[in-house]
């Protein structure tokens, strides 16, 4: 067996990198780029009950060490996406889940119950977590009263694996990653982005067309490693890291802190190929720190707190 192989929620997995909502579209576009069966999985971008126009240009700004972004989560929808998207898809060899969004709990149990009817998905990841709409999304997961509601009324409906992506724009982790869990969770991954202002001083105004946005990459990345740490002692479900991933140590940086999975997403945007290049690089770390499997990495950084 490979050194990579993994498995999430019960779910085998070739390796345990991921690629993430929002940065890889439907999957099926970056075919001419990347093999995507050779992918340990991939996230599509967040589908609602209607297709979604998203946010007003300008929807995306380079800033140092990241981007950020207010695309307003602009999809075709799940029907479409079901219609056009999955048939494809599930032809693949690799585990997709499908990124569910909604302005209300009954929204996402929607979107879910149209899906729970197709093939072809491993299980669903629960955005709450999008900072770029006026309602739903984040709103969600800043209260473990609203995000214990939506999970569990999802839950009630889905019969395969729950994923529930949470929002970094907090300031415990630890409660929310509980809520999740109580709630029925079959794990959480985190971290989405950062609300995040780019200023353009010589016009004064925000770079970005909707005003704040997202702001994601490396710039992220030791706070979401922070939160995956705190996050991944809170539950004993898996977490799935995420924030700022673009060489497969960071990616193994990721699993010490409590990860067992991770997803790649902003490095996407300079190389698309970026998942699969994270996983061969891990492939390598782990020969030459002569690690036989991955899963002897997770949750095993040395914190001080834990000896
Ligand atoms: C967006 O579509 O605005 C980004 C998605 C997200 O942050 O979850």
């Amino acid at each position: 067996m490979s050194r990579l192989a993994s498995s999430l929620c019960g779910i085998e997995l070739r390796n345990p990198v991921l690629a993430a909502s929002g940065t890889f579209a439907y999957g099926l576009e970056f075919a001419g780029l990347v093999d995507l069966a050779e992918l340990g999985g991939l996230v599509v971008k967040g589908l609602s009950r209607e297709p979604m126009d998203g946010n007003p240009p300008p929807r995306i700004w380079e800033a140092e060490g990241g981007m950020i972004n207010s695309i307003g989560l602009q999809n075709i929808g799940v029907r479409a996406f079901v219609r056009d998207k999955l048939p494809a898809l599930a032809k693949i060899p690799t585990a997709v889940f499908a990124n569910v969004f909604g302005y209300s709990t009954a929204d996402y149990v929607e979107v879910v119950r149209v899906l729970e009817g197709e093939a072809g998905l491993a299980g669903y990841e629960l955005n709450v977590s999008c900072p770029n709409t006026q309602h739903g999304g984040i709103f969600f997961s800043n209260d473990t009263a609203l995000l214990a509601e939506v999970v569990e009324a999802v839950c009630r409906v889905a019969r395969r694996p729950v994923i529930v992506k949470l929002s970094p724009n907090v300031a415990r982790i630890e409660p929310l990653a509980r809520a999740a869990e109580q709630a029925g969770a079959a794990a959480i991954s985190l971290v989405n982005t950062f609300v995040a202002l780019a200023v353009d001083a010589r016009h004064r105004r925000p770079r970005i067309g909707a005003g704040f946005g997202g702001l994601s990459g490396p710039a992220i990345k030791p706070i979401a490693l922070r939160l995956v740490y705190e996050a991944a002692r809170a539950v004993s479900i898996p977490v799935v890291g995420l924030g700022g991933i673009a060489t497969g140590e960071d990616a193994a940086e990721f699993l010490v802190a409590g990860a067992t999975a991770v997803q790649v997403g902003t490095a996407t945007f300079w190389d698309p190929s970026s998942p699969l290049r994270v996983a061969r690089e891990l492939e390598r770390f782990l020969k030459e720190e002569k690690i036989a499997s991955v899963r002897e990495m997770v949750g095993t950084l040395r914190m001080k707190e834990n000896e």
